[in-house]
């Protein structure tokens, strides 16, 4: 069995788009959730993702969870200005169809391939802590999985961090992050669409290029109309522009 295995899509169209050009032959999707939020094309990822017909293991993410609350909760269409963050501009783009589907994702998936039972979700606490020990690993397993109380050779898949990462721990327990295909955090050099591919239970970490003007030009109107927040902009200047920290002066470039 063939998985591709994405997290963290964050309207990234250009991303996703790459990744199913590169990896055409798969017999599973997995995506451990933030599909929206932090990128330019909400809609026209939410739809990806309404539409497939194929098998698929999807998650919703804490940035799915937070448009849904400014889309249903805030006066978001008055929000203007130096306060109008990239969550606003998405829910611009969204309808109710899209926040519907948002809604109706899981928090877990449970799925078996290849011998491994899987468990996928976007973050395994409410911030950034992650998995250090088998016991940590087996009171959230039994806690959240449907396979609870199965000790088998079991895996669970995380996003949220945006960084590739396989933690091993004693008897068969793992735990895989494919990474952002969007953008990275700002220690990361690296601005390659970041995903896994696991083949026959073997995980493989894979990256791919592409296009980042589309998201960088949307940044370079916002800020020449002078619309949204500086450090929104500061963002993406960063991830999808030429600026070297995310934290470098706004400029026309
Ligand atoms: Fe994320």
């Amino acid at each position: 069995m063939r998985i591709l295995l994405i997290s963290d899509i964050h309207s990234n169209i250009e991303a996703l788009k790459a990744i199913l050009n590169k990896e055409k032959d798969f017999d599973l999707l997995a995506v451990a959730g933030d599909l929206v939020d932090y990128g330019t094309n909400p809609a026209e990822c939410v739809e990806f993702f309404m539409n497939y017909k194929k098998p698929l293991a999807l998650v919703h993410g804490n940035h799915d969870t937070h448009l849904i609350n400014i889309y249903r909760n805030t006066d978001w269409k008055n929000v203007k200005g130096k306060d109008f963050k990239w969550v606003h501009e998405n829910c611009w783009k969204l309808g109710e169809e899209h926040v519907s589907f948002l809604e109706s994702l899981p928090d877990h998936l449970c799925f078996e391939a290849d011998g491994w039972k899987y468990m996928i979700q976007h973050q395994y606490d409410s911030s950034y802590g992650i998995i250090e020990s088998f016991k940590q690993f087996d009171n959230y397993w039994d806690e959240f999985s449907e396979y609870s109380g199965d000790y088998s050779r079991r895996r669970l898949i995380f996003g949220h961090s945006h960084r590739q990462t396989m933690s091993m721990l004693f008897g068969e327990r793992e735990w895989i992050n494919p990474g952002s295909i969007s953008y990275r955090r700002p220690d990361d050099p690296d601005k390659e669409a970041h995903y896994a591919i696991i083949e026959d239970g073997k995980v493989e970490f894979r990256r791919t290029a592409y296009d980042r003007s589309v998201q960088f030009k949307v940044a370079q109107e916002h800020y020449k109309m002078g619309d949204m927040m500086e450090t929104e902009l500061q963002d993406f200047y960063f991830f999808f522009g030429p600026a070297k920290t995310s934290r470098d002066p706004l400029k026309i470039y």
